[in-house]
């Protein structure tokens, strides 16, 4: 059956190992025929993303995208909507951190988390919820992170934007719950990505990968309508990384 994928962020890390990993169930599932709809602001990475997608046989439309723009958010889910129909299921991934001391944040820093993370984030969810809440069918992932309930002490802000995007996890579930919609919050700890720029080999070494958060996201899915997957946490094996 035809499912339209919206993944945020589907340019890099996280958010392309979802993409990844939901074009290749594409083939091994006749059944399930995703078009995958690819958002970001990086058109190379979505470009060769879509590119990886299309060689498992999956669909895969691109949009270059700034979440924190409100205006985009609509045109996003508009031209989607024209050109697909419907929207059946969205990974917010797209998310941003600013990793310092407490007193060495600035106001631009906290502009820029919480646009991306908590506006951009509110918005894209409101206006595709209220598709998903119509045909009364959906299911919308967040990636937050384990930093949606763990304090790190150079994390202030993100944290408190991921703590933020739990507050909107617990209430969207209060009106999911009557319109048949699944909520899945996912809660990785430290995963290497881009997200982190450099690190050093011997922390590499113990940090989990962008597959190993992807593959359990794709199953709970790929789950029967009647289960609901309602969290998922992954930490490295030793534990969080206290960066
Ligand atoms: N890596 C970790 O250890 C970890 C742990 C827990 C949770 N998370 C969460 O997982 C999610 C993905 O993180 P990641 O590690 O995969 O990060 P990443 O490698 O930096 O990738 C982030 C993706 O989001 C996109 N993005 C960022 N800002 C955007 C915006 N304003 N509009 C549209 N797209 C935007 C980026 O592309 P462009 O820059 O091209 O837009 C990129 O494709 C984030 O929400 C992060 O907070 C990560």
């Amino acid at each position: 059956m035809k499912q339209v994928i919206m993944i945020t962020g589907a340019g890099k890390g996280i958010g392309k190992a979802i993409a990844l990993d939901f074009a290749r169930a594409a083939g091994k599932q006749s059944e399930f025929d995703p078009v995958l709809i690819l958002a970001s602001r990086t058109l190379s990475d979505l470009e060769s993303v879509a590119a990886e997608c299309q060689s498992y046989g999956a669909a895969a439309d691109i949009f270059q995208v700034d979440i924190a723009d409100t205006g985009q958010i609509d045109q996003l889910v508009n031209t989607t909507l024209e050109r697909h129909g419907t929207i059946d299921c969205l990974v917010n991934n797209a998310g941003v951190g600013r990793f310092k001391p407490l007193t060495e944040l600035t106001e631009e820093d906290f502009d820029y988390t919480m646009s991306i993370n908590l506006k951009g984030t509110f918005f894209l969810t409101q206006k595709v919820f209220a598709v998903m809440e119509e045909k009364r069918s959906g299911h919308i992932f967040f990636i937050t992170s384990i930093a949606a309930e763990t304090a790190f002490k150079s994390s202030s802000i993100y944290c408190m934007s991921k703590f933020g995007q739990k507050g909107l996890v617990e209430v969207l579930r209060l009106y999911a719950k009557t319109c048949n919609v699944r909520i899945t919050n996912v809660m990785p700890g430290a995963v290497y990505t881009p997200m982190w720029g450099e690190v050093p080999d011997a922390m590499k070494s113990v940090m989990m990968k962008p597959e190993d958060i992807s593959a359990p996201v794709v199953n709970a899915y790929l789950m029967p309508q009647r289960t609901s997957v309602e969290e998922l946490v992954f930490r490295p094996v030793c534990g969080d990384i206290n960066e």
